[in-house]
């Protein structure tokens, strides 16, 4: 605990000094969630707070493509990532190649990319979208553009949870998966119910289409929040990450979290000492080739303009 007072203290006094402001993804660690991040919340919202943020610098306290997400949105303001290597899996299984690919073989069909992509990969995309927005988001575009097939990239089990949603509009998917939401499965869920009676089960939508079918709601980290704070179950368990349960569990004592653990070794990058070092030294930058910042930028305040 001393440890962590005296990297907490350094790094209030560094965000006055920085005019600095940290966002938060709901992923993060408690001692990171519950002490120096100033905003949390899923992607969508971090996209959107990193638009209206007044400050010189933000620090993204989550993974690299939330930060690059943040630097397309606010070009003017220094974005720090405390650790270049937190990636993700999603944003791993997607290059801009196959996306060229991909449209030489379907001419003409829309493509909406999941925020879980490089900014390389959203500068070929037409749309982005996130967990968060992706129904709204295929709706729009199939209005917008009279098409009824949208590729849909590059989370299979996201295209699929949506697909569900809308049997209108063919979604073409690719083979990309979450590493820590792939490795749920329906007899996990069944186990829970059997172990652990009355539990209401709520499921990311990056969890494989058979899991969500098991589960009694599924949506963005926000939406799994918001969830139990208006339904208020006496007993939940969050089929996602499983830092949510410990961020979520601080403001409902009264309820009982089942906690299965899958966490995204990603996110467990980021630590205090990490965002104490970034602030200090101001060595981690995000940059992205102006080449493809206007084009990414395009994708993803399209998504933005979608209300
Ligand atoms: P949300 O947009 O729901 O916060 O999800 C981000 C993510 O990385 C889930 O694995
Ligand atoms: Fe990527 Fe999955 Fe980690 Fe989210 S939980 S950042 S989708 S690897």
């Amino acid at each position: 605990w001393p440890a962590i007072a005296a990297d907490v203290a350094a790094i209030e006094r560094l965000k006055r000094e920085r005019n600095a402001v940290i966002l938060g993804h709901n992923y993060q660690a408690p001692e990171v969630f519950n002490t120096v991040a100033d905003i949390v919340g899923d992607s969508l919202a971090l996209a959107r707070e990193a638009v209206k943020v007044d400050a010189d610098v933000i620090v993204l306290a989550g993974v690299h493509f939330m930060a690059e997400t943040a630097k397309l949105l606010s070009p003017d303001k220094t974005v720090l990532i405390p650790d270049a290597e937190a990636g993700c899996s999603l944003a791993e299984s997607i290059t801009p190649a196959d996306i060229r690919l991909l449209r030489q073989r379907y001419p003409g069909v829309p493509v909406v990319t999941y925020v879980n992509t490089s900014a390389a990969v959203k500068a070929e995309s037409d749309y982005c979208c996130t967990s968060g927005n992706a129904v709204k988001v295929v709706r729009h575009v199939a209005r917008e553009w009279g098409v009824d097939r949208i590729l849909m990239l590059p989370d299979e089990y996201l295209a699929q949870n949506v697909q569900r949603e809308v049997p209108e509009i063919e979604l073409i998917a690719w083979k990309g998966h979450c590493e820590v939401h792939e490795r749920f499965t329906p007899q996990d869920i069944r186990d829970l119910r059997e172990s652990h009676p009355g539990v209401v089960v709520l499921a990311h939508p990056e969890c494989p289409p058979e899991v969500v079918a098991e589960a009694d709601f599924a949506g963005s980290t926000a939406a799994m929040a918001d969830y139990v704070d208006a339904e208020r179950p006496g007993r939940v368990v969050l089929i996602t990450e499983c830092s949510m349960a410990d961020n979520v569990s601080v403001a409902h004592p009264e309820i009982e979290f089942v906690r299965p653990c899958n966490l995204c070794p990603h996110m467990r990058r980021i630590t205090l000492p990490k965002i104490r070092t970034a602030l200090e030294t101001m060595s981690r930058a995000v940059e992205i080739d102006p080449a493809v910042a206007d084009r990414a930028r395009a994708a993803v305040e399209r998504m933005l303009a979608i209300r």
